[in-house]
């Protein structure tokens, strides 16, 4: 049950940080080995490519594992939306390796490319947080998350715990295929670090409310902007926004405001800026919220410590650069929390949705 909490959601919120600790325990031993099946780590490392194909809040797990995915296994990471690859699929590349995210494993967009991956006889892992679910059995291989039942139909601890799990997929197939980079990266210390910087978070909750009461109340629309890693976020925490709170938010690339949409922003526009410990964008970030200030907008900057400044509306502890997306969505999931609580809202059954998206 949810004990004293309102709702699921919030609880799941807060179980973030165990979430973090599980994983380190089932997917490190002691010494800080990986402990990945070697099969799916050979399976990996036989791949020139590697898609993701997933859903909503999974497809943007999946952007925020990207970077690190990458750079770890030295292997091209492409993503798919599951409703548009179950067509025809794209020209692939000679050995690819499909990765299926979905916290529920029964998303029939999914399953439908799930299908066609199977005809062509490819290797595929589901990461999924249901043990024999439709997609982990299947699947050539499975990964679980383990964050317990996730009830809220918004997902959050699927998120961080699907980024978090293909940390250690890539540091694993990074090590065995002698990767300085994925030996010098201190999977176990990095994640322990990112659960305390969550429960640092957490313990915002009041002043994160005093922002939503302030900005979010009776706005129609609202903006996420950052770069890189943090337009990935803007992405996930936009969708979490508009989902149960019912304001229509985009997630944007900060960068491509001036390309068109800062047209859209009025005298008290909320635009969210996230700004990650990231020196090529802070700054570029900074100046873009500037130009929607000037426009306007009433801005709140998230910002990570290292980038931050005093006036920054929300400060988050910094964490390692690969890990930043799991960090950098909490005080986004208390944001749309607060807007959907405060405005008097179902937050754990948003209206004409469903947990599992079982049509196609
Ligand atoms: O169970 P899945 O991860 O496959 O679900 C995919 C999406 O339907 C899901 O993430 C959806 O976007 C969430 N309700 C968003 O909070």
């Amino acid at each position: 049950g949810k004990g004293t909490y309102p709702f699921y959601m919030l609880k799941e919120i807060d179980e973030q940080p165990t979430v973090m600790r599980h994983l380190i325990s089932t997917y490190a031993d002691a010494n800080g080995k990986m402990k990945v099946a070697p099969e799916i780590v050979e399976s990996v490392q036989k791949a020139d490519r590697i898609y993701i194909i997933a859903a909503g809040t999974s497809y943007n797990a999946g952007f925020g594992a990207k970077t690190m995915l990458e750079e770890l296994t030295n292997t091209p990471v492409e993503l798919g939306l599951a409703s548009e690859w179950g067509y025809d699929m794209p020209l692939l590349s000679a050995h690819p390796f499909f990765i299926f995210l979905t916290q529920s494993g029964e998303t029939a967009d999914s399953r439908q490319v799930l299908v066609k991956v199977n005809e062509l006889g490819l290797p595929s892992l589901t990461i999924t947080n249901v043990p024999g679910s439709t997609l982990s059995r299947e699947a050539t291989y499975t990964l679980l998350i383990g964050a317990g039942p996730e009830i809220a139909v918004a997902s959050t601890k699927a998120y961080t715990g699907q980024i978090a799990t293909l940390a250690f997929l890539a540091k694993a197939v990074g090590e065995a295929e002698g990767n300085t980079k994925a030996f010098e990266f201190d999977l176990v210390t990095e994640l322990s670090l990112v659960a305390q910087s969550i429960e640092a978070t957490l313990s915002e909750k009041e002043k994160i409310g005093e922002i939503v009461a302030k900005n979010l109340l009776t706005t129609r629309n609202a903006f996420y902007i950052g770069r890189k890693q943090d337009y990935f976020v803007a992405m996930e925490a936009s969708l979490k926004l508009k989902e149960i709170s019912y304001v229509q938010c985009e997630g944007f690339a900060a960068g491509e405001l001036k390309h068109g949409t800062i047209s859209l922003i009025e005298k008290g526009t909320p635009v969210i800026a996230l700004i990650s410990n990231n020196e090529k964008v802070a700054l570029h970030t900074r100046g873009n919220v500037m130009e929607t200030v000037a426009r306007g907008a009433s801005a709140i900057i998230i910002a990570e410590d290292g980038a931050s400044r005093a006036d920054d509306d929300i400060i988050v502890n910094a964490v390692h650069p690969y890990l930043s997306a799991i960090s950098m969505i909490i005080p986004t999931q208390l944001i749309a929390y607060e807007t959907s609580f405060q405005r008097g809202l179902d937050v754990d059954k948003p209206r004409n949705l469903a947990k599992a998206v079982t049509v196609e």
